[in-house]
């Protein structure tokens, strides 16, 4: 991924005002993979302008739709006739790109996508993926860097998830879609983002409903064109709440379904600021010093690993030893180093993080590793007294929207250059 520069922040930071949570990034990047299981016209609305949207934008243009971009809506036609092949150079840049594997395996008889590899959060594997498509009667080989995947039609079938895969549970209702009969996926992800999809699909004219942990899923061949409004974004929402907290602050985040950051909010709670939660927006008012925290990632309604780098940055000024421990993706401390550099005092155990609060941070070079680490560090550089300079930041903007200009807004001395 080329540099594209720094962001500077002279801390320390008082954020006041209000602020909005763009698309959500994660919903767009499934809406946008299951645009292929349709030759009907979709227009999607509320698709947040970053790095990882364009890749999977230039992804189904490869693929062979047709996208226009107006304003924050997306409009996906057909185009030159639907291919199979998901090259290895988009794929690496984005790793959702494999999500477009379900939509293809239940059009074409055979599909080939680059294998995603692994990345800085670890190895992340997609055997459940495969697992699933071969109960449906796909056969795959890896070749070249490739899964070729080969069928002669998808069946629907009753799938059991040995853990409740977000991007796996995404790929198998893409394939279910038009699947022969029934698919009955047990252990589903139950993440805001993956019930999204199901209310895109349904909105095509798919029977889907999802029951506890079940999802049930009637594949069909003939579907509605659809307009639909996406999700706001849980995490961006959830990194302003956390920034609230910053000691003097008052920030109001705009967003569309405030209940999903409940696991968020009552940890914030929890550390002594104040928060309330209305219909679409939610209120936070920092706290001179926060509160330590135990903290345990888990898929959802658990607290999100997505949240957990830009907690532990607030955590690393709280009163006291947090423990945060990460049981979602392995090698997800990466952004602690860093934040040792600042002058947090931080060990790494396993899969915890044991933060003995400091009562101040200072600026310094930091680098970005991956998306909400970088996140994380651009929190930190708001508590931190002096400039802190964030180097990596392409990593932030995958996904999202312009944070450096919101927090400008919300009255930070921040800038990129
Ligand atoms: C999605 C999100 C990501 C979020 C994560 C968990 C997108 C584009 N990304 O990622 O932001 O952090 O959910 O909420 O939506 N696993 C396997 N085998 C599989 C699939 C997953 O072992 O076949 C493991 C992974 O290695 C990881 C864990 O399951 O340790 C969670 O992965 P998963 O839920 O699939 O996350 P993603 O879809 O990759």
């Amino acid at each position: 991924m080329p540099d594209s520069g720094n962001i500077f922040i002279k801390g320390p930071s008082v954020l006041k005002g209000p602020v909005k949570a763009g698309g959500s990034k994660n919903a767009s990047l499934a809406i946008l993979a299951a645009t292929l299981v349709t030759d009907e016209k979709c227009v999607l609305r509320n698709i947040p302008r970053m790095t990882d949207i364009s890749v999977m934008l230039n992804l189904l243009e490869l693929l062979g739709k047709k996208v226009a971009r107006e304003g924050s809506a997306v409009i996906i036609e057909n185009g030159s006739g639907l291919r199979s092949e998901a090259p290895y150079d988009l794929v690496k840049k984005l790793r959702a790109s494999i999500l477009v594997m379900g939509a293809l395996a239940g059009r074409k008889s055979s599909v080939s996508v680059s294998l995603p590899g692994g990345c800085a959060i670890g190895t992340r594997p997609i055997d459940l993926h495969l697992k699933g498509l071969v109960k449906m009667g796909a056969s795959y080989r890896l070749s070249g860097g490739f899964i070729n995947l080969s069928s002669k039609g998808l069946r629907g079938k009753r799938i059991y998830l040995d853990y409740p895969s977000v991007g796996a549970t995404e790929n198998l209702l893409a394939a279910a879609c038009r699947a022969e009969g029934e698919t009955v996926i047990e252990n589903i992800s139950r993440e805001p983002e993956v019930i999204e999809m199901v209310r895109f699909v349904k909105q095509m004219g798919v029977q889907a409903e999802v029951s506890g942990d079940m999802l049930r899923v009637s594949g069909r061949r003939d579907f509605n064109p659809v307009d639909f409004t996406v999700m706001d974004d849980r995490i961006q929402a959830g990194t302003y709440a956390i920034a609230g907290c910053l000691k003097n602050s008052a920030v109001d985040i705009e967003y569309s379904n405030p209940e999903h950051l409940e696991p968020l909010l009552d940890k914030l709670r929890d550390g002594g600021a104040s928060v309330t939660a209305g219909e679409n927006l939610i209120s936070v008012r920092g706290v001179s010093r926060f509160r330590a925290l135990e903290i345990t990632t888990a898929p959802y309604p658990g607290f999100p690993t997505d949240l957990q780098a830009p907690l532990t940055a607030l955590l690393t000024r709280a009163k006291g030893v947090s423990v945060v421990t990460e049981k979602v993706f392995e090698n997800r401390f990466l952004h602690c180093a860093e934040l040792s550099r600042m002058g947090a005092e931080i060990e790494v155990k396993g899969e915890s993080a044991i933060i003995s609060g400091r009562s101040s941070l200072s600026g310094a070079p930091v680098n970005a590793m991956d998306l909400r680490g970088g996140a994380a560090l651009v929190i930190a550089g708001m508590m931190a007294s002096g400039k802190t300079r964030v180097s990596g930041i392409q990593h932030i903007e995958r996904g999202y929207d312009n944070l450096a200009g919101s927090l400008r807004e919300l009255g930070a001395d921040i800038w990129t250059k």
